[in-house]
């Protein structure tokens, strides 16, 4: 049967964002079709995975937070849902997450974020250097203090992206392997997306869930276009031998000398270490000084990773947005719907993503967990109004 052409919702980007937009909108009965080169790929295949929702907390970001509290509260039924319908594992952990201090200065920031989390209803709980060592013996001794956060956990970003597709397919989504050239607009709607040489694709709604690449499709009026940049990250895998024994039991990570850096177990014995955060436009080297930046800085953390094989290393680009805060809902161009700036949350945001997207695709309604973050409020006309 020849592929079809036309559908209801055309997804333009197969990121994990894409994919959990076009399943959820299909299991609403919408016929969906996505657009991507290579689904499932992208900043997904680079990304840790933590679901740090209460340790990734930033003054300022009060409102981001709402989304990502409620979106990590979703996802345990999201993940058995998505493993019923793909049949696949995703491996999420609900291992916790506990974040240290290697010295004064560092301890110091860890204390206020800890007094942000407090007044913002969060639980964390302090602990000496010495019960970080007893949760976690590979610590290096020198560790000053720490906060447990039991309900920062993981997945694996891989395996979401691969079970993702599987149930997209299964759903009945159809997927166009190529890129997306242009949106086509048609009497001052968008109409579906060009090709690059493969023809036109029609839709009654289009959504652009390009990740970092958002911000660069043809033939999107300039002032609906998302103010989205690509802010690099370099991430390295480690495996841990069977042999070894328990390495870390959850995720463990700091702020060394003011750069992030955090270590996450896998069930299978990889342990991700990341992540470099540059703002060099389009640049996906691996570059020594990041590597050795983060190997630096992890060894001071946990100093037995040097140990360990290093089994990869690579970079990828954070779609990140003026607020750091994601594009999600309708644009002044009827038709045309983002869901793309999730910056350093995409994983983290994917359940509720998905709920939104569908919910607006299929009923007109942008849900009230997501009406903040509405691509409007870049727009020229609402930034020029008084406050
Ligand atoms: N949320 C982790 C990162 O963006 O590096």
């Amino acid at each position: 049967m020849p592929m079809s052409r036309t559908s209801d919702v055309l997804v333009i980007g197969g990121g994990i964002i894409g994919l959990v937009t076009a399943w959820r909108a299909a299991q609403r009965g919408l016929r969906v079709a996505v657009v991507d080169p290579e689904p499932g790929g992208g900043a997904a295949q680079v990304a840790a995975g933590m679901l740090a929702a209460v340790t990734e907390l930033h003054y300022g970001e009060e409102t981001l937070l709402g989304l990502n509290v409620e979106s990590a509260r979703r996802y345990p039924t999201f993940v058995a849902e998505l493993e019923e319908a793909s049949g696949q594992c995703v491996g999420y952990r609900a291992c916790g997450t506990l974040a240290v201090a290697l010295d004064a200065d560092d301890r110091a920031h860890l204390r206020e974020l800890h007094a942000l989390q407090r007044r913002s209803g969060l639980e964390s709980v302090w602990l000496t250097g010495r019960d970080c060592r007893r949760l976690e013996p590979m610590l290096a001794p020198g560790v000053r203090g720490g906060l447990r956060v039991d309900g920062d956990h993981q997945v694996d970003p891989r395996r979401l992206a691969a079970a993702l597709v599987m149930a997209c397919e299964r759903a009945g989504v159809v997927f166009h392997r190529g890129w997306a050239e242009r949106l086509s607009v048609v009497r001052d709607r968008a109409a579906g997306a060009v090709l690059r040489d493969a023809g036109e694709l029609t839709a009654d709604q289009v959504v652009l869930a390009g990740g970092s690449l958002s911000g660069k499709l043809g033939g999107v009026p300039a002032d609906v276009l998302p103010p989205v940049r690509p802010v690099k990250g370099q991430v390295l895998r480690l495996t841990v031998p069977p042999a070894y024994g328990p390495f870390l039991s959850r995720t463990v990570r700091a702020m060394v000398r003011g750069s992030h850096v955090y270590l996450v177990p896998r069930e299978n014995g990889e342990l991700v270490v990341g992540a470099t955060s540059e703002e060099l436009g389009w640049d996906t080297t691996v570059t020594a000084g990041g590597v050795y930046e983060l190997l630096r800085d992890a060894h001071e953390l946990v100093p037995g990773i040097t140990e360990l094989p290093l089994t990869e290393t690579r970079a990828g680009l954070r779609p990140g947005s003026p607020d750091n805060a994601p594009l999600l809902g309708p644009t002044d161009l009827p038709g045309l719907h983002m869901a793309t700036g999730h910056h350093r949350n995409g994983v983290l945001l994917t359940p509720v993503t998905g709920d939104v997207m569908a919910a607006v695709l299929a009923t007109g309604e942008l849900p009230h967990e997501a009406r903040a973050f509405t691509p409007r409020r870049f727009s020229p006309v609402y930034l020029e109004q008084p406050a």
